[in-house]
């Protein structure tokens, strides 16, 4: 057995080719044909075979894929169907992260700990999201909406919008709009909306949710959700002002499913779950503090939301809570 220091050394490289590997298709490739001829995959999508065998070779030594002695036939491995499930995870932080990861060191000494100068890139976080998403998010997802009838939704933080467009593809009546600030990510959506051909009944507007204000695209939004971006509107004052900004930017609804990842408070090394260390430590050193349980449960209360239901995802440290507009709190003269 190798020490803890060499497994980790092992990991990264490990973690590099998991990313790489998702991105140039190859998991995909293994899902669909098991053994996957490596030259002919390789030509198809005008890859150097040297490469992709190099890639192939590291993720053999994981057990994650089988390899053939002369690198021409690769199978899926003991580990191929979790690291199959698990994968957005390492899309989301060596290539959403990936500049911070290279570039820790000098971004420390220069004190560039932001958003912009850690370099996120939101193209990949949305990309991410979406796959890890729909392995652990969208059964939940689709299971609590279809708990009350809809015809309107808005999503804030809509990253990919792959959500609406879920939506829509499912509902010939649905409508929805998405709400997102970085810019990656709303070319990333429009053009995936476009792609499917879904722009008449789903639309991105770009823009900021820490100043939210009525608009005319979330006319006759009934249901809100916001997935994964609560703690960026950290810290608590901004937060109280966006939750109790909502009812009045979006006069007609009736629900709002919120969720989120919270705080851990670390459990012993041994038991840390996957994402729980990378979605901390990348918030830490930004300075976005991610709120607990137990805040995220008083700050609903403070703004004006009664909490209806919880359901917790698989997500380490994650759920949905169904929240309804109570009596106190919310602001419903910001329009
Ligand atoms: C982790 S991603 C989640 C994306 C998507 N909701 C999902 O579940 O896959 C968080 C998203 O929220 C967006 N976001 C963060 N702060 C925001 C803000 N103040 N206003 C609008 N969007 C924001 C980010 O740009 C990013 O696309």
């Amino acid at each position: 057995m190798v020490n803890e220091t060499t497994r980790i050394f092992n990991s990264a490289i490990g973690a590099s080719s998991i990313a790489a590997a998702f991105e140039l298709g190859i998991l995909d490739a293994l899902q669909e044909r098991d053994p996957l001829d490596v030259e002919a995959f390789s030509d198809r999508h005008e890859l150097s075979v040297w490469s992709v065998g190099s890639i192939l070779q590291v993720l053999h030594r994981f057990d994650i894929v089988g390899l053939s002695p002369d690198r021409k036939t690769a199978t899926r491995g003991p580990e191929f169907a979790d690291t199959f499930e698990n994968k957005g995870y390492f899309l989301w932080l060596m290539r959403g992260y990936g500049n911070l990861l290279h570039n820790l060191a000098t971004i420390v000494e220069e004190g560039n700990c932001t958003t912009e100068g850690i370099g996120r890139d939101g193209k990949y976080i949305a990309m991410a999201g979406r796959d890890y998403g729909a392995a652990f998010v969208d059964e939940h997802f689709t299971e609590v909406m279809n708990e009350e009838p809809f015809t309107v939704a808005a999503d804030l933080g809509c990253g990919s919008a792959e959500r609406l467009m879920g939506l829509a593809r499912a509902r010939p009546d649905f409508r929805g709009v998405g709400v997102e600030v970085n810019k990656g990510a709303v070319d990333l959506a429009r053009r995936s909306i476009r792609q499917a051909g879904l722009e008449d009944r789903v639309q991105v507007v770009h823009f900021d949710v820490k100043n939210l204000t009525y608009q005319p695209e979330f006319e006759g939004v009934e249901v809100l959700f916001c997935f994964f971006m609560g703690h960026d509107l950290w810290p608590r004052p901004n937060c109280l002002k966006a939750f109790r900004s909502i009812r009045g930017a979006f006069p007609q609804l009736k629900r709002f499913l919120f969720s989120d990842t919270y705080r851990s408070d670390f459990p012993a090394p041994g038991q840390m779950p996957i994402f729980t260390l990378g979605f901390e430590f990348t918030h830490e050193l930004m300075g976005q503090y991610i709120p607990s349980l137990s805040e995220w449960e008083e700050l609903f209360d403070e703004s004006g939301w009664v909490c209806n239901g919880r359901r917790d995802l698989s997500i380490p440290y994650s759920s949905i809570f169904d929240l309804r507009v109570g009596n106190g709190g919310a602001d419903s003269s910001a329009t």
